[in-house]
């Protein structure tokens, strides 16, 4: 399926053929460096995989046809090997998917690209290169045998990567796979790795859940090591980081990997572009016009946001994956209402495998001073005004676009990535406090007020108050702004990678 190409010197253009990973976290950033590479004069083809596709047409912020795409920017799609009815939701499923797309797309995509490159009909320009989600990574040999430049975009942390990049390292000196299930709970995990260049008294419990396992061929660990490895093989790779956040990590990332830039926050380097509305691809643009969301937003909160006094609302979003427990969340509902804050609670359809909604009473003890939905607008929620916090599961893009609004976290990793991202939160930024262990109310209740008011004790227990974390988290917010501006390091490390690398021939 192709969208319509227009525009009589499109031909002559640079052509950037960027696939992410398909899912929200992972899809809202590829978008973004499409979108700006787009600004920079690049014909664009987005790959969607054709699963995924089909939902987002069905959003009602989609267009109602790829009539409405931009000129010189098109969207194909390729199966991602799975069948239509296959689940894609759970962290497992999604493991699943990406070990498909890693077996089963590598033909698919390269018949694309030739297709791409052999159209002499129509006024496509030929590949000049490829950008990819580093989780599908064999787009690098692709481009490899097209002649053309692969890159790699990191979508998670950068500290994520370094430490995934351990693993081999980790399995030789007997770390992983652990001995057995024991080690899950005995303290084995608060084990400090102090041989990392770049993180400072790393724990095994603050490193990418995947080594999580006690099994040498488990499929989450032999995944991450093969897409990892392959990053070294990338002519770059793009981080969604800024400079000054991630120093000592990006240091020694750059003595392993061959060329990194790091680029973010991606959403304020879109936001901070300087260039005639009538160049613009639509910032919300997915295929076209539409929502980049698999979910309907509600928009509606933002109205309701209007009626709150500053900084008065905790902001409750776990992300697009992961999936919490029936009691998990009662225990979240008794803390937040006991805690006397205003929220704005975001409950996906699917965040419970199963289980009853919030308790009735719920709804009535917090009457008039929250709102619970199912989706929202989630950068726009967090720049508002009114929200103070925000309750989070620590995904990578929640935790930056929290950056670049200046808001402080109360953290709840789930998996994969977001323990090393929650790590950094709170002890090396010092603009998270950590839910450690089963959630409980009390504690949910204590901190939720800490982190808003600075009245739960937290100073006393370790984790510092909100108030003070949320100057430290004003200050990299004005960091973030100073690094996308024009001459900020980010957005000179993007012009720089498209000259050198995206522009340049391998
Ligand atoms: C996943 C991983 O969990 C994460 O750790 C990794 O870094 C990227 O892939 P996800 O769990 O969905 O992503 O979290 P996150 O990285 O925060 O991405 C969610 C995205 O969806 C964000 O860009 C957020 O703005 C958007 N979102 C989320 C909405 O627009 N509305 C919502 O209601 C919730």
């Amino acid at each position: 399926m192709a969208g319509p190409i227009t525009g009589g010197r499109e031909a002559s253009k640079p052509h950037a053929v960027c696939f992410p990973f398909p899912a929200q976290g992972h899809i809202n950033p590829m978008l973004t460096v499409a979108k700006l590479l787009h600004h920079r004069g690049f014909h664009i083809t987005f790959v969607h995989t054709e699963f995924n596709y089909r939902r987002l047409l069905a959003q009602p912020a989609s267009p109602s046809s790829l009539q409405d795409l931009p000129a010189g920017f098109r969207v194909e799609t390729i199966s991602d090997g799975l069948p239509l009815s296959a689940l894609r939701s759970s962290p497992r499923d999604l493991i699943a998917l990406g070990d498909s797309i890693d077996r089963n797309c590598p033909s698919a995509f390269r018949a694309l690209l030739s297709r791409l490159s052999d159209d002499s009909d129509s006024d496509v320009p030929a590949v000049s290169c490829i950008v990819s989600d580093s989780t599908i990574s064999f787009t690098v040999y692709a481009a490899e045998e097209l002649g053309v430049p692969g890159v790699l975009l990191w979508t998670s942390s950068a500290s994520s990567l370094l430490g995934c990049l351990q693993f081999p390292r980790l399995i030789q000196e007997g770390f992983i796979p652990l001995k057995d299930e024991t080690c899950l709970t005995n303290g084995y995990l608060d084990t400090v790795v102090d041989w990392i260049p770049g993180m400072k008294s790393i724990r095994l419990r603050d490193l990418p859940t995947f080594i999580r396992t006690t099994q040498k061929d488990d499929v989450l660990l032999a995944f991450s090591l093969r897409q990892t490895g392959r990053a070294c093989k990338a002519s770059a790779v793009i981080f969604n980081t800024f400079e000054p956040l991630d120093r000592d990590v990006l240091e020694a990332l750059s003595t392993v990997l061959p060329r990194i830039y790091p680029v973010g926050p991606l959403n304020l380097l879109l936001s901070q572009e300087q260039l005639p509305a009538s160049s613009r691809v639509s910032k919300t643009a997915t295929v076209g016009g539409g929502g980049a969301s698999f979910w309907e937003e509600d928009r509606e909160c933002l109205e309701w946001l209007e009626s709150r006094k500053p900084k008065s609302v905790i902001y409750v979003n776990f992300g697009s994956i992961a999936v919490a427990t029936a009691q998990q969340l009662v225990e979240f509902a008794w803390g937040i209402a006991n805690s006397g804050q205003n929220f704005l609670w975001v409950i996906r359809p699917d965040l419970m495998a199963r289980g009853k909604p919030l308790p009735t009473e719920f709804t009535d003890v917090t009457r008039g001073r929250g709102l619970v939905t199912s989706w929202v607008p989630q950068e726009e929620v967090l720049g508002h005004p009114s929200i103070g916090g925000f309750l989070t599961h620590c995904g990578w893009n929640s935790i930056l676009e929290s950056i670049s609004n200046g808001v402080p976290m109360l953290c709840w990793p789930f998996g994969a990535d977001q323990p090393t991202n929650c790590r950094y939160c709170c002890t090396e930024w010092g603009i998270g406090m950590e839910i450690v262990g089963e959630v409980k109310r009390d504690e949910v209740e204590m901190m939720v007020r800490d982190l808003m008011v600075g009245v739960g004790g937290g100073e006393s227990r370790g984790y510092g108050s909100g108030p003070a974390m949320r100057e430290r988290a004003a200050e990299w917010k004005r960091l973030a702004l100073e690094a996308t501006r024009p001459n900020g390091s980010s957005r000179m490390n993007f012009d720089r990678m498209v000259r050198e690398v995206l522009l340049s021939p391998e």
